[in-house]
């Protein structure tokens, strides 16, 4: 039996030695705002925090987090930078976006006014096949309003 805390909710669940923290989340807990594209670890659309720390979920076993803090997309449903993806307009298709603002979550906690260099090499492991990379650095730029 597994114990996670998500989203600042307490879950036991049984899961199988091997399966992914991305699966675990979408298929056991109906957590489906983290979305899974290449999972292989290469993209970022997976990214979600542990410990406060953007990890990327397809590549991380759930059963090695036993006793683990875990946030995902919708642990950051009030997050400002949702609203200020919103006004940069920096959403076309969407399937990065999650990722994308759990990865500039931990950016802004850590740092609230980046810089440029500092959110392309924070948001680096972001990959946007829709190309919004400039509307994104706008959103993470302007979160605070
Ligand atoms: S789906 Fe996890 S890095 Fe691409
Ligand atoms: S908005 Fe389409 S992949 Fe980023």
């Amino acid at each position: 039996m597994l114990e996670l805390r998500i989203n600042g909710e307490l879950h036991q669940i049984d899961v199988p030695v091997g399966r992914s923290l991305a699966q675990t989340l979408r298929e056991s807990l109906g957590l489906t705002g983290t979305k899974i594209a290449c999972n292989e670890g290469h993209c970022g659309a997976c990214t979600v925090l542990v410990a406060g720390v953007p990890t990327l979920s397809c590549i991380t076993l759930a059963h090695t987090l036993d006793g683990a803090e875990i946030t995902t997309i919708e642990g950051l449903r009030d997050h400002p930078l949702v609203d200020a993806f919103v006004r940069a307009d920096a959403v076309q298709c969407g399937f990065c976006t999650p990722g994308q603002i759990v990865s500039a979550s931990a950016l802004v906690a850590a740092k609230p006014s980046p810089t440029s260099d500092e959110i392309r090499h924070a948001m680096a492991g972001n990959l946007c096949r829709c190309g919004t990379y400039p509307k994104i650095e706008e959103a993470i730029t302007s979160w605070q309003g």
